[in-house]
Formats: C-alpha cells, structure tokens, sequence
C-alpha cells in the first residue's frame, strides 16, 4: 500500500468514527477530563507501552503593549505501534519503507539496519488527528484545542499579566510557565513556554550545520548523520553560546528545518553539550514528501523560517542576532529581513560548510546594502565568533 493510500484510508476511519461518536461526547468528554485531573484520578502517561502520546515543543510568550500575554503552545498528538498494527506489516518492513523516503531505493543497501531505533521510533506512529485536548495553566486557565489531521496543534492563549508571574518560574535566568496538556485518555503531559520581555536580545540560531554536524547538502550524509551516526557537535558552539548567554542574558531559539519527530534527540543534543535551553521551531515531517532530504530542501523551510524570524519581529520590540550556515538559504533568508528591519537585525552569523571563501561574492550579494559589521562569515567559532556583541541598545526593561 502506497503511504498516501493509506493514510487517506486511516483519515477514513478516523473520520468515520468521528461521526459514529458524535460531538457531544467530546464535551462529555472534557468535563470528565478536568474532574479526574484536578480530583488526581488521571492516568499516568507511562501507563502501557502502546497508550497515546504527545510530544510538546517548547515555545514562546510575548507581553504585549497592553501588558497582556500572549502564550503559544504547540504540540503533536500520536499513538506507537498503532501503524504498523493498522497496515498489518512488521517493524522491519517499516523501517524499510521508512528509508525508502530517507534516501533513494540504490542507497537503501547503504544504510541497511544500522538505523537507530530510537530516531525512528517517532516516525513510526499514528498520528491522532481531531482530536480535543484540553490545556491547563495554573488552577484559573483552562482551554480546549483540537489537533489537525495530522495530529498537531497550534494555539495561543492571552492571559493576565499578573496570573503570569504568579505562575512564572525562573529556571537558569529563563523565565518560564508550564502548562498540563491532557490527551482523551486523560493522559497529563507537560509543556513549557519561555517568557519574553517587550525587549531584549534574542539569539536565533539554525540547528543543522551551525551547531551541529549533519552535511545537509549531501543526501546520504544527511540521512546517516541524522539516523545513524552520534550527533556531533559543531567545536566551540556551545562555549559560545554560553558567553553570550551569560554576558547579555539573551534568550535562545532553535530554528530548524528538521522534522520535530527529532525533537527528543535533539534536544538531547542540546543538553549533552550544554547549549543554552531554549525554544524549538522545527517542521512537522509530512508523508506526502518525498524524502527527507527533499523535505529538507523544500520551498516550505525558506516559508518556516522567513515566518518563524517575521514572528519574533512583529510580536516583540527585541533585538535579534540571526546564526546560520551557508548549506542552505540562511544567507538569503537573514539577508532579506534585515533589509526590511534593518533596526532589529543586529548582527548576522554566517558558517561556511562549503569550503568557500570568506568574502564569496554570494555573501555580498545576500547581504547586499546591509552595513558590512553587522554580518560575519565564520569557520571557527571561537577564533572568529565575537564574544562582545556591541549591543548598545536596552537589552532588558
Ligand atoms: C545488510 O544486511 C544483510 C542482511 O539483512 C547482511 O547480510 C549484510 O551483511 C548487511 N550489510 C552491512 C553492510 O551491514
Ligand atoms: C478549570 O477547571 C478546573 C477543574 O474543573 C476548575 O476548578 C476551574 O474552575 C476551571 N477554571 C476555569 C477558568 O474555568
Ligand atoms: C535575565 O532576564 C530575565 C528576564 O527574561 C530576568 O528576570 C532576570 O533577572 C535576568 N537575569 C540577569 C542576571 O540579568
Ligand atoms: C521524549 O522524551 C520524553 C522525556 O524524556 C519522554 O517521556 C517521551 O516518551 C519521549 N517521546 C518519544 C516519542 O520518544
Ligand atoms: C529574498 O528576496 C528576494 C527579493 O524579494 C526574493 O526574490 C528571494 O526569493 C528571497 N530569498 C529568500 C531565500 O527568501
């Protein structure tokens, strides 16, 4: 069965039980959700191998000129194991199927079982598509969202500035909120978002080849670094980062163009080498698309970017500092919105991964009238990357 045939065939029975239950007992529903997780009587999300499961990225919250918060909450709601009972097919048989999309059939032999299991894992499931999921932050705040039908949710929620910092927590000078995100089966997961202020700097950095290793622009490399090797780190980012960090307090964005069914290992990634925490923007992987390396390509990450950055402009008065490599579209994507907020773009970090040269007529071509100090064409982070970032502007209110 072809993946597009049979997803349409699950979004069938997903539609048809849908009709078959009604709408009605999602109302029921979300009553008895609230009343057995404030009595305690919900289940725990370890519970069985095979229950639902959510995966919640770590967002944003702007304060917005009236004071006001505006919290964004993205999520994405799945069942394990699921596909591969629906389709009646092994995990083997999966997997190979699962590879096929990551590389052509030629290269398949390449790659052979050395997947690793666990970045795998996350492809292989169902995703819950309309499904009601009730988000809880603090006692006074309850809201329903409904995944799309691919299993994600996006929603934002206002709330008052002073239920916001009774609820804030400061976790290594980042301020942040949690919320409880409950699933159909009552299950609680725990989702967080980073407060920001009015002002202040914000470091958005991509992922893939600016801090960590992955050759984007070479697909088997690509698909082995991401499925099959240990991440590896790009030397000196983290120390970076970190001097930043601690010199302006700056908080950090983790701009990608990868599938957020990586989330987990990347934010692992993060942990282990000790970068900043942060938030993460990252794509949901589609079936439609070809492979992950088209994924990776495609017109839609010059979109999520270009959005993603375009947010952070629109919703705050921060400072931004764009990093990125020179693999994909960074240079032209940070070139063109810094021509248009040439005020809030304060300084541009490119890495070269190609082997070109620092002064490459592409980098002036993308960075066209933008003020030369303010871009930077790197190798070496420690050597080249400044540590004094020159801000003069208020960083912090
Ligand atoms: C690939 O898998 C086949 C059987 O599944 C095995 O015989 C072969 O040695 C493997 N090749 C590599 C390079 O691991
Ligand atoms: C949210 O749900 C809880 C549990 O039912 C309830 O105690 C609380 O009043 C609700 N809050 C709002 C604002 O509806
Ligand atoms: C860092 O910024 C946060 C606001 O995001 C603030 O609450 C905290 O006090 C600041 N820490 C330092 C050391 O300036
Ligand atoms: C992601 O990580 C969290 C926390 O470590 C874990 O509870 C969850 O099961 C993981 N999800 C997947 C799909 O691996
Ligand atoms: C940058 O802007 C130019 C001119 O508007 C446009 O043609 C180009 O596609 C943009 N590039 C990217 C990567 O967004």
């Amino acid at each position: 069965m072809s993946p597009s045939s049979s997803s349409l065939l699950l979004l069938f029975v997903i539609i048809l039980s849908m009709i078959i239950h009604g709408q009605s007992l999602f109302f029921k529903k979300t009553r008895n959700k609230i009343k057995n997780v404030v009595g305690g009587k919900s289940r725990s999300n370890t519970e069985g191998l095979h229950t639902e499961q959510m995966m919640l990225f770590p967002n944003i919250g702007f304060q917005g000129k009236d004071n006001k918060w505006r919290l964004n909450v993205l999520g994405w709601r799945f069942q394990p194991s699921k596909r591969t009972k629906f389709l009646g097919q092994s995990s083997s048989k999966i997997s190979e199927r699962l590879a096929r999309f990551f590389a052509d059939s030629n290269q398949i032999v390449y790659y052979n079982d050395t997947f690793q299991p666990d970045r795998l894992k996350p492809f292989m499931v169902e995703d819950r598509a309309h499904e009601e999921i009730l988000i809880m932050i603090g006692k006074n705040h309850n809201f329903t969202t409904k995944t799309d039908s691919e299993g994600q949710f996006r929603t934002s929620f206002i709330m008052p500035n002073d239920d916001v910092q009774k609820l804030k927590k400061t976790i290594k000078n980042d301020q942040v909120i949690t919320y409880k995100a409950i699933g159909d089966n009552e299950d609680v997961w725990e989702g967080k978002i980073h407060l920001l202020d009015w002002r202040g700097l914000s470091v958005i950095s991509d992922i893939d080849d600016t801090i960590k290793i992955s050759e984007v622009i070479d697909k088997i490399r690509l698909a082995a670094n991401t499925f099959i090797h240990g991440f590896r780190v790009v030397k000196g980012m983290p120390e970076v980062y970190r001097g930043w960090k601690d010199k302006y307090n700056c908080s950090f964005h983790y701009l990608s163009a990868m599938p957020d069914q990586l989330y987990n290992v990347t934010k692992e990634f993060i942990d282990d080498q000790k970068f900043p925490d942060g938030t993460f923007h990252m794509r949901h992987f589609r079936w439609s698309s070809i492979s992950i390396f088209n994924f990776v390509h495609s017109a839609d990450t010059k979109m999520h970017k270009n959005y993603n950055i375009r947010y952070f402009i629109r919703n705050s008065l921060r400072t931004l500092v764009l990093v990125g490599d020179s693999g994909e579209h960074d240079p032209e994507i940070y070139g063109n919105v810094t021509r248009e907020y040439p005020k809030r773009i304060h300084q541009i970090f490119i890495r070269a991964v190609k082997g070109e040269a620092k002064d490459d007529k592409r980098f002036f071509k993308a960075f066209k009238d933008i003020p030369r100090e303010k871009w930077l064409v790197f190798t070496d982070p420690i050597k080249e990357l400044p540590k004094d970032l020159n801000l003069k502007l208020p960083i912090s209110i």
